[in-house]
């Protein structure tokens, strides 16, 4: 089993556009995929789940689009606390969730001390997430610890720099799914995917189930990881 999976949910506005609904009928059917998925990962024991659920270019969209997002996300900590709870789920998010409104990062600070000491899971949450930030905010990090004598500049390694990312202490990217047909990264963990075996789908994400992810995860056991060593 891999102990990362990271899944880019794509195809929530198309989702909606086939239907003749709003986008955000489309997002509201995304995040009850998200629950779906966050249970099978639990019972299947994968250690972290890693979900883009908002990119800093997402910042873009039309202030409705993204009011309605922050709204749909207010309701699934809401609704889903305390099943986070009962399976031993941990809630951590990634990205620059300073950019957040206020009453969203209460809401995820109030879920994440609630499981806080959860130890079966991460739930994983990008928001406002972008891996080229990530890595400048990582940059800025480390400069400044060699500035201060912290860190010698030659003593720099490749965990020197997984330990100044969000993710910090968690495995690299096993398993990475990108669903709806796009076969692009998006600016999606740069750094924690250099080994990750990668899987897209045409499936929307609001489409997206237990089934599938069964499928894939079978597909990802049956490939040779070699890391670029020969086997
Ligand atoms: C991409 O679809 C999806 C997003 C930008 C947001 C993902 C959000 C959710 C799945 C729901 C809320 C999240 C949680 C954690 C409750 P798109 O809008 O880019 O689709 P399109 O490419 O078909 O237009």
């Amino acid at each position: 089993m891999p102990k990362h999976v990271a899944i880019i949910m794509d195809g929530n506005g198309r989702w909606a556009k086939k239907r003749l609904l709003n986008r955000i009928n489309g997002h509201e059917k995304g995040a009850e995929a998200v629950r779906t998925i966050v249970q099978t990962a639990r019972k299947l024991n994968i250690a972290v789940l890693t979900l883009y659920a908002f990119s800093t270019e997402n910042w873009q969209r039309p202030q409705p689009e993204i009011s309605g997002l922050m709204l749909l996300l207010r309701r699934f900590l809401a609704s889903e606390r305390q099943t986070m709870i009962d399976n031993e789920i941990r809630l951590n998010t990634i990205g620059q969730i300073d950019r957040l409104p206020q009453a969203v990062r209460d809401n995820l600070s109030a879920v994440m001390d609630a499981t806080a000491t959860n130890r079966k899971m991460v739930l994983n949450l990008a928001l406002s997430y972008g891996a080229r930030a990530e890595i400048v905010e990582m940059v800025k990090q480390i400069a400044s610890k060699a500035r201060q004598g912290a860190v010698d500049p030659e003593e720099i390694t490749p965990e020197t720099v997984a330990g100044h990312l969000y993710t910090r202490g968690m495995p690299d990217v096993d398993l990475l799914i990108r669903t709806s047909g796009e076969m692009r990264i998006s600016n999606f963990l740069l750094w924690q995917i250099a080994y990750s075996e990668i899987f897209f789908t045409q499936t929307l994400w609001p489409d997206f189930g237990e089934d599938e992810f069964v499928t894939i995860l079978k597909d990802y056991q049956h490939r040779e990881r070699r890391f670029g060593a020969v086997p």
